[in-house]
């Protein structure tokens, strides 16, 4: 165990069953390990499709693993009985992506964020209950007078405050965002990862950041990890990564970011996670793939203080 870790992940894998026995079930996250350490904000970056939701929904148990371990102050969250993984889950929370969705549409503002403390902090007298509610509605950025009022009486950026303000209740020591702004406004992604990052700094949590958008999670990462057909193929420290990228997928990704980047542009869509090539699954996409890489899944390598890439062939990339 890292002693420090606040979070490991340990070969963690999620199937999906077919809808036909004779096919295989979707491997959309395959023998996934990492660790996000306290107070600090793990980048996941990966195109749509590629598992990040799924790799969150089974790291606080939403979906079941197939195998692996996710520890959590060294306890394995994945084999603990309900009544232990309810008290863990006050440290653990997320950020959904649609923010009115993720919100019960019977409930007033007042009622979404009392219910964290209800559950958690049963004992809590009125005024104080109160209290706590008005003083995250400030720090949410919501005025008071929306209290008491319902999820669709607010905008885009509004609900998805509510939604961050109820993560906050229980003071979490991780905070999972599954792409906290992709469904707002341009115009107001800006401020609400603004807000993200404010509350981590005061609150020292941790984060797990997830998001298709590159330039987004290099804004908010001190590490970076590359996910590809639900496997982990880089992780880095962010300056690290954005300097020297060495899987061909993270530089295609780079070079689509800033086309003025050299770099393999990308060819093709991502195969179907239903089908994947064997071997290493990028390399029908791959322009410096060779024989060896169809004959077995490259392993994560430390090629750099920090900086892991699973590629057969990464001593022989380009710079
Ligand atoms: N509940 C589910 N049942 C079956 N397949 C699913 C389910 N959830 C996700 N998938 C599939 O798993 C893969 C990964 O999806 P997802 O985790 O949502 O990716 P991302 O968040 O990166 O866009 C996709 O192929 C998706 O269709
Ligand atoms: S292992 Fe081969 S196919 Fe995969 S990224 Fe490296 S060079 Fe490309
Ligand atoms: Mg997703």
């Amino acid at each position: 165990m890292t002693p420090d870790g606040v979070l490991q992940v340990k070969g963690l894998s999620v199937q999906f069953p077919r809808r036909t026995a004779a096919h295989p079930p979707l491997m959309a996250v395959l023998d996934v390990s990492f660790v996000v350490g306290p107070g600090e904000t793990l980048g996941l970056v990966g195109e749509s499709g590629s598992g990040k939701t799924t790799l969150a929904r089974a790291i606080l148990r939403l979906v079941p693993a197939a195998s692996g371990e996710v520890l959590w102050q060294g306890l394995n969250l994945l084999s603990m009985d309900a009544t232990r993984l309810r008290r863990q889950r006050r440290d653990l929370q997320i950020v959904f992506q649609d923010p009115l969705a993720s919100l019960d549409p019977r409930m007033t503002v007042a009622d979404i964020l009392g219910e964290p403390l209800d559950v958690h902090e049963p004992r809590l007298t009125a005024d104080a209950r109160q209290a706590r509610i008005a003083a995250m509605l400030d720090q949410a950025g919501l005025s008071a007078g929306l209290r008491d009022r319902y999820p669709h009486e607010f905008s885009g950026g509004q609900c998805q405050r509510v939604g961050i303000a109820r993560a906050m209740m229980s003071n979490p020591k991780l905070l999972i965002c599954d792409e906290p702004v992709s469904a707002l406004d341009v115009s107001i992604r800006g401020q609400i990862v603004n807000l993200l990052v404010d509350l981590q700094r005061d609150r020292g949590m941790a984060m797990l950041f997830i998001s298709h958008d590159l330039a987004l999670v290099r804004h908010v990462s001190h590490r970076v990890l590359v996910f590809y057909l639900g496997r982990l193929i880089e992780i880095a420290p962010r300056d690290s990564l954005f300097a020297a990228p060495m899987h061909p997928y993270t530089r295609a990704l780079m070079a689509a970011a800033a086309p003025d980047r050299p770099g393999q542009i990308l060819k093709g869509e991502p195969s179907s996670p239903l089908e994947p090539p064997g071997g290493c699954a990028f390399r029908d996409r791959c322009t410096h793939a060779r024989e060896l890489c169809a004959g077995s899944v490259p392993r994560l390598e430390e090629i750099s203080a920090g900086h892991f890439v699973a590629c057969h062939r990464w001593r022989e990339l380009p710079d």
